[in-house]
């Protein structure tokens, strides 16, 4: 399958190729990754900063990212090497389960996905509301709660969460405003519910299972495409069984089968954005798991962090801001005055990466790829994207360590493919579904609420007066 679909654009994988080639000829030879990582002995010290730097929350083997050296991978698999010669489907299923499927297992996934894309009853909620007039994340996160809808029973007593499960996981078990301890044990028991009853004619019947996981893999594409489709007035389209993942996203955005070439760029950037550690909506999501919520709730945080401006919201700013500089010509004016004013510039900057993002390095080749023939704006708006990469790198990378994240590039690619950019942090979140789903599955093999503290800096002892002493 991965052989047939990457033989008609073999290019990109010489892209992807020649792009890793570059990273290790800058990097220089990378120190020697371990083979395996060890687990820590909790309570584990480490320096913390303001919104979380450096605090380590958990054990994980989903993916690995190192921002001193540029490196990212997945399941111990390096990300050049899967966008070169993997597919977002098996890359999905490496996350949720840890080896990539062999034949029988892929086929098996690939079937699940197909079944799951297609969601009436979902879709039918979502179009009775004015998604036309409403925020594409917003309507995003909507569309996710209402696929929970697709459980007929979710919200019965029966499947409510097993709290036989939470032992170890109540936030009393340690004081609040003490020292952690790095107690496991919870102070509370829970009854032991009676077993669920499972539903014959469903394979949905755990909103917080791996077939819970599927489903949002298949159909938040599915959300995402009919919200591109309203927004412009016009009806979803029914997604088809023939088509691979990318390519039905593609299909049901736009009304057309994609291009071999155009099927690959859009997978391979799917592949890029499905996994990245313990960003914020991941970690939002886990947070909202880690009550014992499920999964669906899980996702719809994740969506609402992924949408600010400092996350995945600024892929949709970045084409803002290439659109306001307007040509190469204005770029070093355009970057002088927004440094003066201590504008941060998006699509530029990262917590953990500290030298090129080894995203951005096979996004920007992609967004720049077969370029000659395009139409002058979008030559215009390459041309622009990659005087304000040299301009802002020149002038902050010595000092501030700042060069494009996955975000920079990213919007120039789906521009590219003929994606509205209202719909480009909504695509970040179909592909972000992957990880945050494996992520929490793995988080909820071992379950604790998350809890941190915060240094109190306010008042003690305020004397209370009445409303009319005030
Ligand atoms: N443009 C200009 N200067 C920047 C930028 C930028 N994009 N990013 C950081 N800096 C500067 C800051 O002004 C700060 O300078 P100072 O020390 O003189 O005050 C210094 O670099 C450190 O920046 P912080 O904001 O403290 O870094 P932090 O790790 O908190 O934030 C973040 C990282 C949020 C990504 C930041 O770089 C940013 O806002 N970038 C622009 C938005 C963006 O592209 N977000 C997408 C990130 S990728 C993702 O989430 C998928």
């Amino acid at each position: 399958m991965n052989r047939e679909r990457h033989q008609e654009s073999t290019e990109i994988t010489e892209l992807i190729l020649n792009a890793a080639e570059k990273a290790r000829a800058e990097i220089g030879i990378v120190t020697k990754q371990p083979t395996t990582g060890k687990s820590a002995k909790w309570p584990i010290d480490c320096n913390i900063g303001p919104g979380l730097e450096g605090a380590i929350a958990c054990e994980s083997k989903v993916g690995y990212v190192n921002g001193t050296d540029g490196l990212l991978s997945y399941r111990g698999y390096d990300i050049f090497e899967l966008c070169a010669y993997s597919t977002y489907e098996e890359v999905s299923f490496l996350l949720l389960h840890g080896h990539l499927p062999n034949a029988a297992e892929l086929q098996e996934f690939e079937q699940k996905l197909i079944k799951h894309r297609h969601m009436n009853k979902t879709l039918r909620l979502l179009m009775s509301f004015p998604v036309e007039e409403m925020n594409a994340m917003a309507a995003l996160r909507m569309g996710t709660i209402f696929m929970r809808q697709e459980f007929t029973d979710v919200d019965r007593e029966s499947a409510k969460p097993d709290l036989s499960h939470a032992i170890s996981s109540d936030e009393d078990s340690i004081g609040m405003e003490t020292k952690p301890s790095g107690e496991r044990h919870a102070i509370y028991e829970f009854k032991r519910k009676k077993k669920r009853r499972k539903r014959k004619d469903s394979n949905l019947d755990d909103a917080s299972g791996l077939e819970a996981c599927y489903h949002l893999i298949a159909g938040v594409p599915t959300v995402t495409a009919a919200i591109a489709r309203l927004r412009c007035g016009l009806m979803p389209y029914e997604p088809l069984n023939d088509l691979s993942h990318a390519a039905n996203l593609y299909y049901m955005m736009n009304g057309r089968r994609p291009t071999p070439i155009e099927e690959r760029v859009l997978d391979v950037a799917l592949i890029l954005h499905a996994d990245h550690g313990m960003n914020a909506s991941t970690f939002a999501a886990m947070v909202v798991a880690s009550t014992m919520s499920d999964i669906y709730f899980s996702v719809g945080s994740g969506i609402a962090a992924l949408n600010g401006p400092l996350h995945g919201g600024a892929n949709e700013r970045v084409l803002d801001t290439l659109r306001d500089v307007g040509s190469p010509d204005n770029v070093e004016t355009w970057v002088k005055q927004s440094l003066a004013k201590k504008k941060k510039i998006p699509g530029f900057g990262h917590r953990v990466y500290k030298t090129y993002d080894p995203r951005a390095r096979i996004l920007g080749p992609l967004a720049k790829f077969r370029c000659l023939g395009c139409k002058p704006e979008i030559q215009n708006l390459i041309s622009t994207a990659e005087h304000l990469e040299q301009q802002v790198v020149s002038s902050l990378d010595q000092e501030k360590k700042i060069f494009p994240n996955v975000d920079y590039y990213s919007g120039v690619v789906y521009t590219r493919l003929g994606i509205d950019p209202a719909m480009f942090t909504p695509l970040f979140a179909v592909s972000r579904v992957a990880g945050w789903t494996a992520r929490v599955l793995e988080y909820m093999q071992n379950n604790r609420i998350f809890r941190p503290r915060a240094l109190y800096t306010g008042e003690f002892n305020q004397v209370f007066k009445q409303v009319d002493e005030r």
